[in-house]
């Protein structure tokens, strides 16, 4: 099972508490959520990612899922932080690839882009997947290297 912290800004409360509450009844362990109670409370997405990558860089193993709008605000924010690697994910192909080639440590999904369901179907694609090393650790290395 997988620890996780979960992020919103404003525009994905809804989609960041459904997760949550999916991953939670999947027996995760749903360490702390950040980021507006209600769509009625601004936040600006990079302070929610920096807040969320500032936790897990701390804690090797656990994992991110940061919500926005379409996910971009988040990934970008949260690439410039060394030691994540975050992905959008629209797909579980890609979210389960990101964990097996790319190490990614962080999923970013959009409330404007993808349906609950779907979003959730990624979202158990990224924490069933698992970093396959070898060669793939070498260009992992490269990122920050
Ligand atoms: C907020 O309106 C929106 O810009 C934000 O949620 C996100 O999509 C940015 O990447």
């Amino acid at each position: 099972m997988a620890r996780l912290y979960f992020g919103s800004d404003h525009a994905a409360v809804e989609l960041r508490e459904h997760l949550a509450a999916h991953a939670r009844e999947a027996g995760h362990d749903v360490v702390e959520t950040l980021g507006p109670a209600t769509a009625d409370e601004k936040a600006d997405y990079p302070d929610v990612a920096k807040a969320l990558c500032a936790k897990l860089t701390a804690q090797p193993g656990a994992l991110g899922v940061l919500v926005c709008g379409t996910g971009q605000g988040m990934a970008i924010t949260a690439n410039r932080i060394r030691g994540i690697r975050a992905v959008v994910c629209g797909d579980t192909f890609s979210a389960s690839m990101g964990r097996a080639h790319n190490d990614a440590n962080v999923l970013c999904l959009g409330a404007r882009v993808l349906g609950l369901g779907l979003a959730a179907t990624v979202f158990d694609a990224f924490v069933a997947g698992s970093f396959e090393g070898g060669r793939h650790q070498r260009r992992v290395d490269l990122i920050d290297g």
